[in-house]
């Protein structure tokens, strides 16, 4: 990890009922969190509630997506707004699910993060390549066209996290080693320092996920340019969770 203050989200997706919600908040309220790490859990929009009524502050809320601009007639949307009042803190966007399964794109992706920020709400932007992309050698291009598209696109990087997610390791147990996610979180540093400023580079989180899970986070975490992860699957574990928020070294 840099000096970077180490952030841990926890994307439960598409998962989780009612119950099932309760006894997670319940095993995160009693876990033991390292102090010095931003913790956020990100709950289907339409458990955010129970979750912020029943979660410890210590833990902030995130939600998995957000309308890119104010709320109305837009069926089956949630604003920014709206996430805001329910006490969210953060929104993810750009996640390889909403890209590739749903088909947004970089300049939508890019206008979403802009009016999310502008709102106050953080945001944390994912970007990764496909397996088909790495195997043609082209993970930077990928990568730094997705950068590109929310550099364009938001006035300020201090309310960004970077989520660097391989789309071939999310989701299927095969995790980047150590050293191919330090290498794409140091050209990402490295891009951010060439066409941003040297100041953004170095205070701008760059988390990792795909399969991140108890076992495989304490390697991760030692690299240099991994601040963080941001957990799927084995966020739905409290405790397993837990081990993963206190890897930061
Ligand atoms: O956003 C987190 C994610 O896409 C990784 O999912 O299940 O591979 O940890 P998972």
């Amino acid at each position: 990890a840099s000096n970077n203050k180490f952030f841990v989200g926890g994307n439960w997706k598409c998962n989780g009922t009612k119950d099932s919600i309760t006894k997670l908040v319940s095993d995160l309220n009693s876990a033991k969190l390292e102090a010095d790490v931003d913790v956020v859990v990100s709950p289907p929009f339409v458990y955010i509630d129970q979750v912020k009524n029943s979660l410890t502050d210590r833990i902030e809320i995130s939600a998995q997506n957000s309308w890119v601009g104010k709320g109305g007639a837009f069926t089956g949307e949630i604003s920014v707004e709206q996430l805001k009042d329910l006490g969210c803190k953060w929104v993810i966007l750009g996640h390889s699910e909403r890209r590739h399964v749903i088909g947004e794109d970089d300049q939508f992706i890019g206008k979403k993060a802009a009016y999310a920020l502008s709102e106050g709400l953080g945001v944390i932007a994912c970007i990764g390549e496909k397996l088909e992309e790495r195997e043609e050698g082209k993970t930077f291009d990928v990568c730094f066209k997705q950068l590109k598209a929310f550099a364009d696109a938001v006035p300020s990087w201090e309310n960004i996290v970077i989520a660097y997610e391989p789309v071939w390791a999310i989701g299927t147990g095969k995790v980047a080693t150590p050293l191919q996610a330090q290498e794409v979180h140091a050209a990402v540093r490295d891009w951010l320092k060439t066409n941003v400023s040297a100041d953004v580079a170095s205070a701008t989180r760059i988390i990792y996920g795909g399969s991140v899970n108890g076992g495989n986070c304490a390697e991760l975490a030692k690299q240099e340019d991994i601040d963080g992860f941001l957990v799927g699957g084995a966020s739905l574990k409290g405790p397993e969770f837990a081990t993963i928020v206190n890897s930061v070294t």
